[in-house]
């Protein structure tokens, strides 16, 4: 018997003495904030360790390179596990996270043929084999050099023990070095490290045994590619192959998928939101019953712990690991235990953090402002010391953020809506089911403003006079954006419609759909029309799709308007709209594209002017989300969010 409602999630695990709590694992992170050594700061420490607050069963710091000359993929931050001055750094960090009842682990890698970093520092790299990839040279390993490897992997461990680790995560998928020697359409030695799989996976074994013999007591977890995920990859045939030719050496078996230098690979190893929730449980799943010894992890796509349950219950696997579903929500572990699973903020997928972190090195996540800045929430915040009558104008992403934090900083919050529901301009996107995750996050972010106490006022547009005559102490001003009508001639015409209404009335679309823009909201419209079997089409006049500043987005969008086929016109200038279709001109001359619809696409503008309007009205004043500059959603909740943790603070 159970009081639990994910009993098979929460049973505790017990590999090589050590307890794990449960069965949800933090997918293995890669770092930035580290200081000038490679050394976690404490604003690295306190983001793993929110993850141990929130239930985890792990935490895992994401790549630690094993040779700091050749093996170096991305950025020159790894994390520094080989200088002795680190040890209280990582003492430090351990002991956050043990605390909490997680087990830390840390992953270690090798690069191998794609150390592009290190290739563009002049220093030779190395793989299994010899050959040109990503248009470096790549050098095949010598025997002398394939131990000194297995000595590094194993030092590192010692290191990882010495510094408090549980466990170590050995990167041995994704298209580094270890899957290099895994893989036998990469490595076509024909010494003792190739030739069989029996072969090709001695690295990996040496790895194993060197660390539960030199190191005990240690848990060792490996990762490997179940299947590569493209169609030039490698399929879950040879994932069982590798898998069993390991078996019994890790502890842990941890079935990732995909490839990291290829995009299309990428977008399975990091799930786009065109993919199915689990999408890659399935490589797990037909992993596990030739596998005797070790225990199985799957990865991809996991925030619902009815999913995860359902997986561990049926013995696809032993193990969920989860990485942006513990971004999205630290939480998720402790609302699924005690049973307020509906108060999650499952992920969107958006990939918003991943992206910033390759490009700003900062953690951040779209739907929870607290990342990135846990080190100051995790201890008591600010007091409020004058508590506020608060007006929140406009309820969308981030009105209601605001509104929400306010409540629950216990200010007296209004919020008043113009429209009839709550929401804001996603709405629009209820039906879309690669946003689904987004509807439930709005549907959330509604039950909440009910539960806390606001009072809501809808179909209420104030007046600034108006807003004044309320005499809030504080107005926070949340109210959007309009959509950009560009002035082409023939706009006004009847066949022509917003991508809001196109959304919504997607029904209505029968025929010919020209799209006017490739931003976000024209691509991911078109992908949605199309995928309703739609006629639709992209015009763009820049010479390429702009899906802001978001890659890995950017990544899973290219790849699912391959897949589906969705015809993209780039450096493509509307001219003329009339009622048969939309004249263009593009590098050719002039093309007319026959339409029945043509949907405007074209940016939005936020509402600064209305917005600033109210700054009179109150003693304090805040424009927040897309009325100060139309970015996403992200900014919406993160600017929310802020002002409404600063209210009452000082004055
Ligand atoms: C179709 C579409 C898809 C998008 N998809 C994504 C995505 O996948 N990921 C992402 O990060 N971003 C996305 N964005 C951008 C994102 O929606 C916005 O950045 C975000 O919603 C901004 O939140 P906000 O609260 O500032 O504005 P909104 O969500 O627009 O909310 C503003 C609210 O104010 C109300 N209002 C307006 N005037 C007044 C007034 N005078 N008084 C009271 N209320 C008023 C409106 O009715 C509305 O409810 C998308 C945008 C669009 C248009
Ligand atoms: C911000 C971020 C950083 C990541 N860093 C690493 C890393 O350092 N090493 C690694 O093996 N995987 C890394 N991953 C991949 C995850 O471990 C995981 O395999 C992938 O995100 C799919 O799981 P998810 O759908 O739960 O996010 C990272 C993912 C994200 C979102
Ligand atoms: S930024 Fe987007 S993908 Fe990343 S954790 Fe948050 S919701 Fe998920």
């Amino acid at each position: 018997m159970s009081v639990l409602k994910f009993p098979h999630l929460f049973e505790p695990l017990i590999i090589n003495r050590t307890v794990f709590r449960n069965r949800i694992f933090a997918s293995p992170q890669g770092s930035s904030y580290l200081d000038k050594d490679e050394f976690p700061t404490p604003e690295v420490t306190v983001y793993y360790e929110r993850k141990a607050i929130g239930g985890a069963a792990t935490t895992c710091m994401g790549v630690r390179n094993v040779d700091p000359v050749s093996s170096l993929n991305f950025g020159d931050n790894v994390i520094n596990l080989r200088d002795h001055r680190g040890i209280s750094w990582f003492n430090y960090y351990t002991n956050a996270i043990s605390r909490h009842g997680a087990v830390p682990s840390i992953e270690l890698q090798h690069s191998g043929a794609f150390a592009q970093q290190s290739a563009k520092a002049g220093h030779p790299i190395y793989g299994p084999v010899e050959g040109d990839y990503d248009g470096y040279h790549v050098l095949a390993m010598t025997e002398g050099q394939i131990t000194a490897t297995i000595d590094a992997f194993i030092a590192h461990a010692k290191w990882a023990k010495l510094c408090g680790f549980g466990m170590v995560t050995i990167h041995g998928g994704h298209g580094w070095l270890l899957s290099e020697f895994l893989n036998p359409f990469f490595n076509t030695r024909t010494d003792q490290w190739g030739g069989s799989q029996e072969n090709r996976a001695r690295i990996v074994r040496e790895i194993c045994k060197g660390i539960h013999e030199q190191v005990p007591g240690l848990v060792v977890e490996i990762r490997i590619s179940g299947g590569e995920g493209s169609k030039d990859g490698y399929g879950v045939e040879t994932g069982i192959e590798i898998a069993k030719s390991i078996d019994g050496y890790p502890d842990i078996i941890h079935v990732s998928v995909g490839h990291a230098t290829f995009d299309e690979a990428f977008t399975v190893m990091c799930p786009s939101m065109f993919l199915e929730d689990g999408v890659n449980v399935k490589y797990a799943a037909a992993i596990k019953p030739h596998i005797q010894y070790s225990k199985v992890g799957t990865v991809g796509a996991l925030s619902d712990p009815a999913l995860m349950e359902e997986i561990i219950a049926s013995g696809k696997a032993d193990i969920v690991n989860v990485a942006r579903g513990l971004i999205a929500d630290p939480d998720l572990p402790l609302k699924a235990r005690t049973g307020n699973d509906k108060d999650i903020n499952k992920c969107l997928r958006c990939s918003y953090c991943f992206s910033h972190i390759m490009s700003t090195g900062q953690y951040c996540c779209a739907i929870n402002p607290e990342i990135g800045r846990e080190h100051e929430y995790t201890t008591e915040p600010l007091k409020v010391i004058h508590p506020k009558d608060v007006l929140v104008l406009g309820g969308g992403i981030a009105g209601m953020q605001a509104a929400l934090t306010a409540a629950k900083r216990g200010h007296t919050v209004t919020l008043a809506e113009k429209s009839s529901q709550l929401g804001g301009v996603l709405l629009c996107e209820e039906k879309v089911p690669f946003k689904v995750h987004l509807h439930e996050y709005i549907e959330n972010q509604i039950r909440r403003v009910k539960e806390a106490g606001i009072k809501v006022l809808l179909d209420t547009e104030l007046t600034p006079q108006q807003a004044e005559e309320m005499k809030p102490d504080v107005i926070i001003a949340a109210i959007g954006s309009t959509a950009i009508i560009p002035p082409i001639p023939g706009v006004d015409h009847d066949n022509v419609i917003a991508a809001e209404y196109a959304y919504t009335h997607a029904e209505e679309l029968n025929g010919k759909t020209v799209i006017l823009g490739g931003g976000l909201v024209g691509i991911e419209l078109g992908i949605y029309l199309k995928n309703l079997g739609k006629d639709v089409e992209i015009v763009e006049m820049a010479d390429k799709l702009n899906c802001g500043d978001n890659m890995v987005h950017e990544m899973g969008v290219n790849v699912e308007i391959d897949r589906i086929g969705l015809p993209v016109h780039t450096s493509t200038k509307a001219l003329k709209i009339d009622e048969n279709g939309v004249a263009c001109q593009n590098a050719d001359g002039e093309i007319f594209f026959p339409a029945d619809h043509i949907v405007i696409a074209a940016g939005m503008k936020g509402r600064q002017e209305e917005a600033a309007a109210f700054a009179q009205s109150a003693p304090l004043f805040y424009q927040i989300g897309d009325c100060l500059a139309v970015k996403n959603i992200y900014e919406a909740n993160r600017l929310g969010y802020n002002a409404a943790m600063e209210l009452g603070t000082r004055w």
